[in-house]
């Protein structure tokens, strides 16, 4: 393959460049994923590449992180696809290892729990789902050693967990939370929504839209949980082809359910929905000043494929 990215299956060669690169005064950058590479991913690579001299992007679709009824035989495999995405992106190397690789004996005995974050929104709807997900992050954290660890925001919950993990067992690593990406219409990117019909991927603008709107009623004034909440549930129930699996207000921080909007404290509205075979997520981030909301839907890819701010207000 003449991408420039070198390929790395196994732990022991990885560990090997990493060590090697911060031996040379070298920083590592991290992009954890489990492939089938979007825009949003590559978003990621980019940022690792402008401030780290290796960056290394695992593609490693984890089977402990996927419940038995979930799509782990389904989930879009296509390697030669994402080493070109993230070379192009500025990557150097891709860790691509089997599973063996990765658990030798099945399973693992060890897994690494993160306590109360984990049990709401997804987490009350995937059990296990976040302990194989810290359960990986570890590894691969220990795996490549002191390094900068790129996540996007979309996967809101996830990114506060990660960074609980990383603060409470002390891993040498910097958790650098990036924005959501979106397409030119709103659909927040997932590898899922390769999962959609025609349809279906239309019904599925209705969960950005129904954000949007959220942030626009911030933006107007409005300060109740209930009315907010409730415009979002009226929005998805629109969609026959959308089943909404939750939708929530919480503070970015314990991610406990918030019954009022104080106008300071940092919110999310988190929902989950099925969509076809598609579970899809989506979030709208609230962050305060003097009393004035500041809306973060993310980025969406421009016509020439450039990243702009999304600005709260009805969807395009
Ligand atoms: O966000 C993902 O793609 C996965 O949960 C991660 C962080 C790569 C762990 O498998």
């Amino acid at each position: 393959m003449s991408t420039g990215v070198e390929v790395v299956t196994g732990i022991a060669e990885l560990r090997r460049r990493c060590d090697a690169a911060r031996a040379s005064g070298g920083r590592v950058g991290l992009v954890p994923t489990m492939g089938a590479l979007h825009a949003g991913h590559r978003s990621l690579v980019r940022a690792a590449a402008a401030r780290d001299d290796l960056v290394v992007v695992s593609v490693f679709v984890n089977p402990i992180q996927f419940g038995p009824q979930e799509d782990l035989a389904a989930y879009p495999r296509d390697l030669a696809g994402d080493v070109r995405v993230a070379s192009e992106a500025g990557a150097h190397v891709v860790f691509a290892p089997a599973v063996e690789e990765m658990y030798p004996g099945g399973p693992p005995r060890t897994t690494v729990h993160v306590a109360g974050l984990t049990a709401r929104l997804c987490g009350a709807h995937r059990p296990g789902h976040f302990d194989g997900v810290t359960t990986v992050v570890t590894k691969l954290c220990a795996i490549v050693g002191a390094c900068r660890a790129y996540f996007g925001r979309k996967d809101f919950q996830q990114l506060r967990v990660v960074e609980q993990l990383v603060a409470d067992l002390n891993l040498p690593v910097e958790v650098v939370g990036r924005p959501l990406v979106r397409e030119p219409d709103g659909l927040a990117l997932s590898s899922r929504n390769a999962y959609l019909s025609v349809e279906e991927r239309t019904a599925a603008r209705v969960l950005s839209r129904a954000l949007f709107d959220a942030a626009a009623r911030l933006e107007e004034g409005v300060r109740d949980a209930d009315e907010l909440l409730g415009a979002v549930r009226r929005h998805l129930a629109c969609e026959p082809a959308v089943r909404p699996e939750y939708v929530e207000l919480v503070d970015v921080d314990r991610l406990e359910p918030l019954t009022a909007v104080d106008g300071s404290t940092p919110m999310v509205l988190a929902l989950a929905a099925h969509v076809g075979r598609a579970r899809l997520i989506d979030n709208l981030v609230v962050d305060w000043d003097a009393g004035r909301p500041r809306c973060d839907l993310g980025v969406r890819v421009g016509p020439s494929g450039e990243l702009q701010r999304v600005a709260p207000g009805p969807a395009s």
